[in-house]
């Protein structure tokens, strides 16, 4: 069953053994998106005006704006002073270490933040389009056994299926952190909308998670975590205004 996304409630805490995920629209206001750019540091500003379309622009400063807002909501900092650094493969983290662990993804408009203690995690979200290629992109990217389970689902539910079993991956390879150097066959999820969210990674001893952290219909999303199942909480804002008056 997907994870059910809530109103934040008055006082918010995110606790050990808890997964707190905060699904919002990258709309915002231009007085909004300067405030946001405002909180960017140098080289967030400078990557921020490679991208090729306004568009990109907008929803890269937008997305980096209110993750730093919300983790500075987490470690009572200004969010401009949130010190973010980059591990080896580009996974985000905070810098000197601490126990807050997050990651995000955003696609279509939309944003999802993943936030944890002591417990690595990886989102990835994926709006649902029609994709006439996907069974050969699922012969490039996906294990035998998902290519056989893709091929099986009915074909009103294809790209549904495509679209899980991708983000199902990314999750993964999110969470642990390698990005596309972990090969995408070497691990398992499952796909069916009849099926459970199962991740089968045999050749890594640490014990992961799965979810269904699905926004809405159009979208596919997936959270994994590390260690057994643990309490996952959704959270709902309607634009990055909400986010930043709830967070700043
Ligand atoms: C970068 C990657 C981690 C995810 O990229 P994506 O799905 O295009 O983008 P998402 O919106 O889901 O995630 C982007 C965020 O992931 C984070 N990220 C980057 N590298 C990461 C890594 N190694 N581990 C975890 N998170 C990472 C960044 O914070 C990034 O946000 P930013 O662009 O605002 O800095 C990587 O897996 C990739 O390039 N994937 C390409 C798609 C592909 O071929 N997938 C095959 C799946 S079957």
């Amino acid at each position: 069953m997907s994870l059910s996304y809530r109103q934040p409630p008055n006082r918010w805490e995110l606790r050990p053994g808890e997964i707190h995920v905060c699904a919002v629209a990258l709309a915002a206001s231009p007085v909004c998106i300067a405030k946001l750019e405002g909180v960017l540091s140098p080289e967030e500003r400078q990557r921020a005006r490679r991208f090729r379309t306004a568009e990109l622009t907008q929803a890269f400063v937008a997305g980096r704006g209110i993750l730093r807002t919300i983790l500075g909501g987490c470690l009572h900092l200004p969010p401009s002073d949130v010190p973010l650094e980059y591990g080896e493969r580009g996974k985000p983290r905070i810098r000197g270490g601490g126990r807050l662990r997050f990651n995000l993804s955003h696609s279509g408009g939309q944003a999802l933040y993943a936030l944890a203690v002591d417990c690595e995690v990886g989102v990835d979200l994926e709006r649902i389009r029609p994709m006439p290629d996907c069974e050969s992109i699922a012969e490039r990217f996906f294990s035998a056994a998902e290519q056989r389970d893709l091929r099986s689902a009915p074909p009103r539910q294809r790209e549904a299926a495509f679209f899980t079993c991708w983000t199902r991956k990314e999750a993964y390879i999110k969470a642990v952190g390698d990005g596309l150097s972990l090969p995408l066959d070497s691990f398992r999820v499952s796909l069916l909308p009849s099926e459970p969210p199962t991740l089968d990674a045999r050749g890594d001893s640490q014990e992961w998670s799965l979810f269904d952290v699905s926004p809405g219909q159009s979208y596919a999303a997936a959270l994994v975590a590390e260690g057994p199942r643990t309490e996952v909480r959704g959270w709902a804002f309607g634009d990055a205004g909400d986010c930043t008056a709830y967070f700043g």
